[in-house]
């Protein structure tokens, strides 16, 4: 497996080969790194699944290169759907919709919909341009992640987390630290009004104002979608993490700036805003882990916006 840093026209070009031959490449985006394969490459796909240890019925996410791809892989797309992705795409969202045959159920988990992102990031457009251009229509990717762990947000996190179980052919490229730092917002687009099934940082208010009414969050109780990020147990360190808990000397210590560390106690991040909350979120559980902690503290963000996506991650990571 090679990391590469300078994501060249030419390097772009030979990552774009790499998975049109069924190899896989990890690639930056601005929610976290994904971990790509070719979206209509079955033996690519099975790789993807094998490296992150995910049950199979996990569906994935097709990230494409514009708008314009997307009658390639859904059909009957809802018009508030067309809004959302003129909108907030390229951006830190994805929309479940009916599928296209192109969408196989080595994608979709065996479901009728499909899972569908345009990223906002460089050299991840980069790529799925050069991916179109060789004659693909999308490459899947998940977080570069084992399942049920944390996402990573710089190439050192996917190298640490994936790089022993990686070919040689594979390649992990390195766009610098994701500016957004948590997973894309998810909305189900299947029914008459969308349904937020993920939080993130294209935020119920942002989605209520463009589509002039209030959007509905999934009910976790009734709403039967298999989707891993809903799982209790997710987004984890091997830390053990506390909410708004009073912690010991010795524990680390995750709060916006404006509160104290208490004493003794391991500050692993100070985040000025919500913002940066997120964005260095995953970050400093990983530092928590290189560090060998046992346990972290995070005082959670109040307030609407992007706290509720943190909150909802921070939830995931303390369930034991
Ligand atoms: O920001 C992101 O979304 C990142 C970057 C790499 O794009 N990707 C990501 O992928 O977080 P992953 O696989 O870790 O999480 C995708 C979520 C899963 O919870 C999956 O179940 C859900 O999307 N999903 C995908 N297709 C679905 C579908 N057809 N119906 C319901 N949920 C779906
Ligand atoms: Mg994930």
């Amino acid at each position: 497996m090679t990391i590469i840093s300078n994501c060249t026209a030419s390097i772009i070009k030979d990552a774009a080969l790499a998975l049109k031959v069924g190899y896989l490449v990890a690639f930056p985006t601005e929610t976290v790194y994904g971990l790509g394969a070719d979206a209509t490459n079955e033996k690519a796909v099975a790789r993807i699944y094998e490296v992150k240890g995910r049950p199979t019925d996990h569906p994935l996410i097709v990230h494409i290169s514009s708008m314009n791809k997307l009658d390639k892989w859904a059909k009957d797309i809802p018009e508030y759907a067309i809004k959302l992705a003129r909108d907030f795409w390229p951006g830190p969202m994805t929309l479940i919709l009916p599928r296209t045959t192109l969408a196989k159920d080595f994608i979709t988990g065996g479901q009728n919909s499909v899972g569908i992102r345009v990223p906002s990031h460089t050299v991840s457009l980069a790529l799925l341009n050069e991916f179109d251009a060789q004659g693909g229509f999308g490459i899947a990717a998940p977080s570069a992640n084992r399942f049920g762990k944390v996402s990573p947000t710089d190439a050192g996190a996917v190298t640490s987390e994936l790089g022993e179980l990686l070919q040689v052919k594979d390649m992990i490229l390195n766009g610098g630290s994701s500016q957004v730092g948590i997973e894309s917002t998810i909305i189900d687009c299947t029914k008459d009004q969308p349904i937020i099934l993920r939080p993130g940082a294209i935020t119920k208010e942002m989605i209520d104002s463009l589509l002039l009414h209030k959007v509905e969050k999934l009910n976790l109780d009734t709403n039967k979608i298999s989707a891993p990020g809903l799982f209790n147990s997710h987004y984890a360190p091997n830390a053990k993490v506390f909410i708004n808990g009073t912690p010991s000397p010795g524990d680390g210590f995750i709060a916006l700036s404006n509160i104290p560390t208490p004493m003794g106690v391991i500050r692993l991040a100070s985040p000025k805003n919500n913002g940066e909350f997120a964005r260095v979120l995953y970050s400093s559980l990983n530092l928590a882990d290189h560090q060998l902690l046992k346990k972290v503290y995070i005082i959670a963000p109040t307030g609407g916006g992007i706290a509720e996506a943190i909150c909802d991650r921070i939830n995931k990571a303390s369930y034991r």
